[in-house]
């Protein structure tokens, strides 16, 4: 019965393209009443959420994502020509293990033109593939633009590509962020390599986080005009032209202090503040759900400023990976150019992967990911925990399709995504800077100038309007001990394992804003400018936009209702354990004052105040 059921889906697809309105998917759900068994009817009734696995695909509903500039006004796929196939780990053709794929730091491959110029035509070849192959450039675009942007529905079990269910996709703001990018690479990976007849072709990757070689942080030269070796095929019109070399990127950018003149840091002082950046936001978040992101099972909308937690939705809630990764699109973005309000192409997920950079910088992402596992604990008060991926099936048995090298749709798990050696491809050892940044230590704490107090500031209003203002907000955070409720589900043995985390809850963010929170500890005189290599940081949030800042009227004519769909709840978790023992606070029942310094958005957009419900304290 599933069977036919899904031999009548895969004939629909193709249809549906900007269709499937609540009405069409009511009639659609009458039809599959009169018409399934009542077995299978279950399925079909209005979802609620249970820890189910997503499970997304490019076939059938694809709701247009309105495109300010060039040619493709839509960013939705091709269908598949032949049946889907299931993913299998490469092997090299008599069965062995595969050929390994070695990814260089983009700083140093540049340095070989014979690399450079294969690379080069790699893009060149795969850019003249005619539209209507998967493989072509501006489809590997649209992959990223589609599924990043709410562009498909999410599908129901039973698998594989199950029925599309009434909830748009969105593969960011969650843990399906760092597998699904993995697989998409993966696969861009292999069409490059096979586009050159060279099945050892590696993608390099921009190795941003390191502070030791002078030019591994800047935007990498082998993507920019005036490159000695012709790199025509990897250049793009679209990025800053304030941040070329000699500038570094940094990991605290903020492009509204920029446009205000009040970014001037010396290379060292950069240099500093990534390495806390990096400390805060990878080694700080031991647990898979501070690194990876939070949980995103089947039903969960969160494209919407709504969350029905009753019914199991959670917020969005970006890893700490996922987060910083997010300046170095803002950083390589057309930002502060009024121009160009959309931040293009880097800077909004729209535009990001016509850059040929994207690929590179997340190859950077993916080898961090590798890196994670293997940082020492050093954070609990254990100090022996392992960083582990999740382990419910709701996350393994995720499911993603890619279209491979020859054309063929591929359906992946996230099971499949999680170890990188056994997808045949590997990252050069840069451990000497990784090191870094994992032995950070920042500045000692400061000395209050008066007794300190933290009663002296409000606790925030559960479920109220609690505001991140134009200036920075305190609140007074009263702390709890963990219990052994704590340690459900997250197998660990001890309540010393766990990781203290402060996690603001439900912050409404506007789907075309860009947003930057820094976050410190016991130290409300932070501002906008305050340095963040300081033992009272904790960490840092930034959303990019996702949608069209100058067009959202044009959003209407999508599929959807987006009457409120013009926001997106998250929950933003800072991991504080560590932060608090240096600020000398041992004990589980010392208040704390948390200082969310909004820094403000870019400079075309209004100066606006962020909303949330709660601080909480949590333990992962
Ligand atoms: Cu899907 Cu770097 O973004």
């Amino acid at each position: 019965m599933a069977a036919t059921c899904r031999r009548h889906f895969f004939s629909l697809q193709g249809e549906g393209q900007g269709r499937g309105n609540a009405g069409v998917v009511r009639v659609q759900l009458l039809w599959a009443v009169s018409m399934c068994c009542a077995l299978l009817c279950i399925q079909y009734l209005p979802h609620s959420i249970s820890a189910e696995p997503i499970l997304a695909s490019s076939l059938g509903f694809c709701k247009t994502v309105p495109v300010l500039r060039g040619a493709p006004l839509h960013c939705c796929l091709p269908a598949p020509t032949r049946k889907p196939i299931r993913f299998k780990f490469p092997t090299c053709a008599n069965g062995g293990p595969p050929v390994v794929r070695e990814r260089k730091p983009v700083h140093v491959v540049q340095n070989d033109p014979e690399y450079v110029r294969k690379y080069n035509l790699a893009y060149a070849r795969m850019k003249a593939l005619p539209d209507s192959d998967p493989r072509s450039f501006l489809n590997q675009w649209r992959v990223h633009c589609s599924f990043c942007n709410e562009a498909f529905k999410q599908r129901e079990l039973p698998g594989p590509l199950g029925k599309a269910t009434g909830v748009l996709l969105q593969i960011h703001y969650s843990w399906t962020f760092l597998p699904w990018h993995r697989m998409y690479l993966y696969y861009h990976e292999r069409i490059l390599g096979d586009l050159i007849g060279d099945p050892t072709f590696a993608l390099p990757f921009w190795n941003w986080d390191n502070q030791l070689d002078p030019i591994a942080g800047m935007m990498p030269f082998m993507f920019l005009p005036n490159f000695p070796v012709n790199n025509s095929a990897l250049t793009d019109v679209n990025r800053n032209p304030n941040h070329m070399p000699p500038k570094i990127l940094y990991l605290g950018y903020n492009g509204k202090l920029e446009a205000e003149g009040k970014q001037n840091l010396t290379d060292e002082q950069i240099r500093y503040e990534n390495l806390c950046v990096m400390y805060n936001q990878v080694v700080t978040k031991i647990s898979a759900r501070s690194f990876l992101g939070g949980p995103y099972v089947v039903g969960t909308n969160n494209t919407a400023a709504t969350v029905n937690v009753a019914a199991g939705e959670t917020p969005g809630e970006s890893g700490g990976m996922e987060i910083v990764h997010n300046v170095a699109h803002e950083w390589t973005g057309l930002i502060n150019n009024p121009a160009h309000p959309d931040n293009e192409d880097m800077g909004n997920f729209i535009y990001a992967a016509r850059d040929p950079i994207f690929y590179t910088h997340h190859s950077n992402v993916d080898r961090l990911w590798d890196v994670w596992k293997t940082i020492p604990d050093n954070v609990t008060i254990a100090g022996n925990r392992q960083r582990v991926d999740y382990t419910s099936s709701d996350f393994l048995d995720s499911e993603f399709t890619f279209f491979d090298e020859n054309q063929d749709m591929v359906i992946v798990t996230i099971r499949d995504s999680l170890d990188s050696s056994k997808l045949g491809y590997k990252y050069a050892d840069v451990s000497e800077s990784d090191n870094l940044w994992i032995n950070y230590e920042p500045l000692p704490p400061h000395k209050p100038s008066e007794p300190w107090n933290p009663s002296h500031w409000p606790a925030v209003v559960p479920s109220g309007n609690n505001t991140i203002g134009k200036v920075p907000s305190s609140f007074k955070l009263a702390r709890r001990a963990p219990t052994k409720k704590d340690l459900k589900g997250k197998g660990l043995k001890h309540l010393n394992q766990l990781q203290e985390d402060i996690v603001l809850e439900k912050v409404r963010i506007p789907h075309s804003a860009y947003a930057r929170f820094d976050v410190f500890l016991n130290f409300p005189e932070a501002n906008r400018e305050t340095h963040l290599y300081m033992s009272e940081y904790v960490g840092t949030f930034t959303h990019l936009p996702s949608g069209m800042v100058d067009m959202s009227a044009s959003v209407s004519h999508s599929s959807v209702t987006e009457s409120d769909g013009q926001f997106r709840l998250f929950n933003i978790r800072y991991s504080v354990g560590q932060a608090l023992r240096r600020l000398g606070i041992a004990d589980w029942n010392t208040d704390v004052v948390v200082t969310i310094v909004s820094k403000g958005v870019r400079r075309t957009n209004p100066t606006i105040d962020f909303y949330f419900s709660d601080i909480k304290q949590d333990f992962q």
